[in-house]
């Protein structure tokens, strides 16, 4: 005979299996189901804990436990660190091709990784502009050469960074993107020539800012769950094989995944012993679903090496183009080439965010963000793993708004991405996310629409394009 948890788990696994509760549903709270069940509420928090140790369910913060859409894991990584060439980057053409196809308003776009305007804090910025404006027109009317940093925008950076560090205001350079902060610490920190260690895969525009600045790319080996190999990294940089570091730690785009603590602990401290700076990337660090924002490399780097950057484009508005980067021993160098490659970010902007920053409002809208994007992946997870041959796996992002999928091995993301433009559907093609043409056979999803009979229908067409591709016999090959 069972204990009264495990029955309750049974009884609840049970209703799982037949849908009543579907991938993606949240259950009754703990609270109801004591009641109704007539049970105390440790019998059913133990229920629900083995019900997450099955993999049934998840417990999302202050939202409850939640039923999970089908994992189907990614392939894990060769465990052995193994290094490739550094090779120079040349996917700018087909970048701008499938930019160019993805661009028609008409098609079910699951192509971008930008944030749907119905998730924003519209109103709420609408409102602060305004207020803003009222306050101090010559936020309007004048600019500053010499200062990009609007102080009060930059006291706010500082005051959000007290959760993992101290900050010092003068390593502060705001930047009009977090795309703007990369290219400048590229450029403050390596020339035509060098080669930066990346992610494999990685998101393209950073692939696209090492072949624009003439610099090589090397591919370090990454797990779908943990992020790039350190043992990787540490051969690298013990051959001296690269002149600066490019990562994603937090949700990494394509993958998701969150570099653990202490592989970020190993990385803070490696590239303090080769002196070799980190641009680290952590646009979405506050848009992760773990219980706590996880730390950036940052938080462990003593020597200075590591220059984070990140924006307000993914949870508050892409549109008002406000980034900065804390670009420790190398502030300096960056903040000039800031001013000599686009002058001062807009202070007017600044001071809005900075507004925005100091009450609730961000909080508020990081959790409401969060908690639709990590419900909007599982559903779409779901889909997926329903449409899709049976070969194919889905990642189990930790944050951000994309999925990677990998297809049959046969099956070419590009061949596949023109037919699915003509059907109506837009998807980034994987060979977009890798310096040396891996992952033709990977596909990356914008999850950030909300569920609707016309996602569904564009999650079917894609499913039924690819179990036609990956039926057809010879290898599909795209036409240019
Ligand atoms: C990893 C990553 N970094 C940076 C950006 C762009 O941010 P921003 O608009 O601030 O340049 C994106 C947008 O897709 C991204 O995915």
């Amino acid at each position: 005979m069972s204990n009264l948890y495990e029955q309750l788990a049974n009884e609840l696994g049970g209703l799982i299996a037949n849908r009543v509760f579907a991938p993606g549903d949240r259950l009754p709270s703990i609270r109801h189901l004591a009641q109704q069940k007539r049970l105390s509420v440790s019998t059913v928090l133990q229920a629900l804990r083995l019900m997450e140790d099955r993999g049934l369910v998840e417990a999302r913060p202050q939202a409850g436990y939640y039923v999970r859409h089908r994992p189907r894991m990614m392939a894990v990584m060769n465990d052995a660190p193994q290094l490739q060439e550094p090779a120079f980057v040349g996917i700018q053409n087909l970048l701008m091709r499938v930019l160019k196809a993805n661009e028609d308003t008409a098609l079910v776009q699951m192509g971008s990784s930008w944030p749907l305007g119905e998730m924003l804090p519209m109103k709420r910025m609408q409102k602060t502009v305004a207020a803003v404006a009222r306050r101090d027109a010559t936020l309007l009317s004048a600019v500053s050469c010499y200062e990009t940093n609007y102080p009060e925008f930059a006291r706010q950076i500082v005051r959000r960074a007290i959760d993992w560090g101290h900050v010092d205001p003068n390593e502060i350079v705001v930047t009009g993107s977090c795309t703007e902060a990369i290219s400048l610490c590229l450029r403050a920190v390596a020339k035509p020539g060098d080669t930066i260690a990346i992610e494999s895969a990685t998101y393209f525009v950073l692939l696209q800012l090492i072949e624009s600045l003439g610099m090589k790319a090397l591919e370090i080996p990454t797990h779908p769950k943990t992020g790039p190999s350190i043992d990787a990294l540490e051969l690298a940089l013990n051959a001296s094989l690269v002149q600066a570091v490019l990562l994603i730690p937090n949700a990494n785009n394509p993958l998701g995944c969150i570099m653990p603590e202490a592989n970020k602990q190993r990385l803070a401290a490696l590239v303090g012993k080769h002196n070799v700076p980190l641009i680290e990337d952590d646009v979405y660090g506050d848009l992760c679903f773990t219980p706590e924002r996880p730390w950036p490399v940052k938080a462990y780097d003593a020597s200075g090496n590591v220059m984070l950057c990140s924006s307000f484009s993914k949870a508050v508005s892409p549109g008002a183009r406000v980034g900065y980067v804390l670009a420790g021993r190398y502030a300096q160098e960056v903040a000039v080439l800031k001013m000599v490659s686009s002058g001062a970010t807009s202070h007017f902007f600044q001071a809005v965010l900075a507004d925005f920053l100091t009450g609730s409002a961000y909080g508020n809208q990081l959790r409401k963000m969060r908690r639709a994007l990590s419900q909007r992946i599982a559903r779409m997870s779901d889909a997926i793993c329903a449409a899709f041959p049976q070969q194919c796996t889905v990642s189990e992002p930790q944050g951000g708004f994309v999925v990677w999928v990998s297809l049959p091995g046969q099956v070419d993301a590009l061949a596949l991405h023109e037919r699915a433009i003509a059907q109506g559907v837009a998807f980034m093609p994987g060979q977009l996310f890798s310096a040396s043409g891996k992952y033709s056979n990977y596909l990356r999803l914008n999850c950030g629409n909300a569920w609707s009979p016309r996602v569904e229908a564009a999650i079917a067409t894609l499913g039924e394009l690819v179990h036609r591709e990956a039926d057809r016999p010879g290898v599909l090959r795209s036409a240019a």
